[in-house]
């Protein structure tokens, strides 16, 4: 379980991504029931599938024996009647590829609201995003800085030649650059820090606007997935037997 919960904010008051491990359909519930229970809170602004990949209950590490077969409709009709309950506000999907989403577009009574994923200057989801535009849902970038403090991923972003370029001419700080990219593609950008001082530059972005002409820079940024989830291909357990299953060839 992750949950965000926003103490000073009028929009979102707490989001919460569940766990790969619950996904039975009869877990979901109780899983959220735990979470309210444990944050004190009646119900979440925004529920989300964390990823379309599910293990076994009670599983704590990624061995390939811990994964399971998937069945989205099910996990999703599930998710819906968290809704019914009035328990979740909003209902939503993460690390789902185009592909995916338009599957569940398809059979879901609720439709996801939010697509929240791994999004930057070096993985743009263009296709995503314009999918997600126009079935109106939203997207929502993690990592909108490259994640640049984890040891396991190799994250250049904020060391991109056309980041730093358009952060000197705007006089703003990369990572402001980055967000600041985000927000004009339309998405909302959740960055992490333990800092005070990068804390306030992250959120001081919004009065101020990257111009067109230096927009146009980002598309000579070359793009890779960091975060490509290889723990969840495997070639006899689970659902995906490679990374392009997993991804729909979104990688
Ligand atoms: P720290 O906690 O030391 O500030 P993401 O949100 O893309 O996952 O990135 C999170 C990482 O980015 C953390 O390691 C965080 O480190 C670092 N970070 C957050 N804000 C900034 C910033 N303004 N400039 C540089 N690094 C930042």
């Amino acid at each position: 379980m992750v949950s965000i919960v926003f103490q000073d904010t009028h929009t979102f008051k707490c989001i919460n991504i569940f766990r790969n491990t619950n996904h039975a359909p009869e877990d979901v519930p109780v899983t959220l029931d735990k979470t309210l229970k444990d944050l004190q809170l009646e119900y979440v602004d925004l529920y989300l599938i964390h990823w379309p990949v599910s293990m076994k209950p009670g599983s704590v590490d990624f061995k390939p024996e811990n994964l399971m077969p998937t069945n989205i409709p099910s996990i999703w009709e599930a998710m819906e009647k968290v809704y019914d309950s009035g328990k979740a506000r909003v209902i939503g999907v993460s690390n789902f590829s185009t592909k995916k989403l338009g599957d569940l577009l398809q059979v879901a009574r609720i439709r996801p609201a939010v697509n929240q994923v791994e999004c930057h200057p070096s993985w743009q989801q263009t296709k995503l995003r314009e999918f997600c535009e126009s079935n109106e849902v939203h997207l929502s970038a993690y990592s909108p800085l490259g994640s640049p403090g984890t040891t396991w991923l190799k994250s250049d972003v904020l060391k991109q030649p056309a980041v730093i370029s358009v952060a000197e001419k705007l006089g703003k700080t990369p990572a402001q650059v980055c967000l600041r990219w985000g927000i004009q593609m339309g998405q909302s950008v959740l960055p992490k820090s333990t800092h005070e001082a990068r804390i306030k530059e992250n959120l001081d972005v919004l009065n101020w606007s990257i111009p067109d002409d230096l927009l146009a820079k980002f598309s000579e940024i070359p793009q890779a997935r960091l975060l490509r989830g290889t723990s969840f291909a495997n070639e006899t357990h689970g659902q995906y037997r490679t990374l392009e299953e997993l991804w729909d060839d979104e990688i």
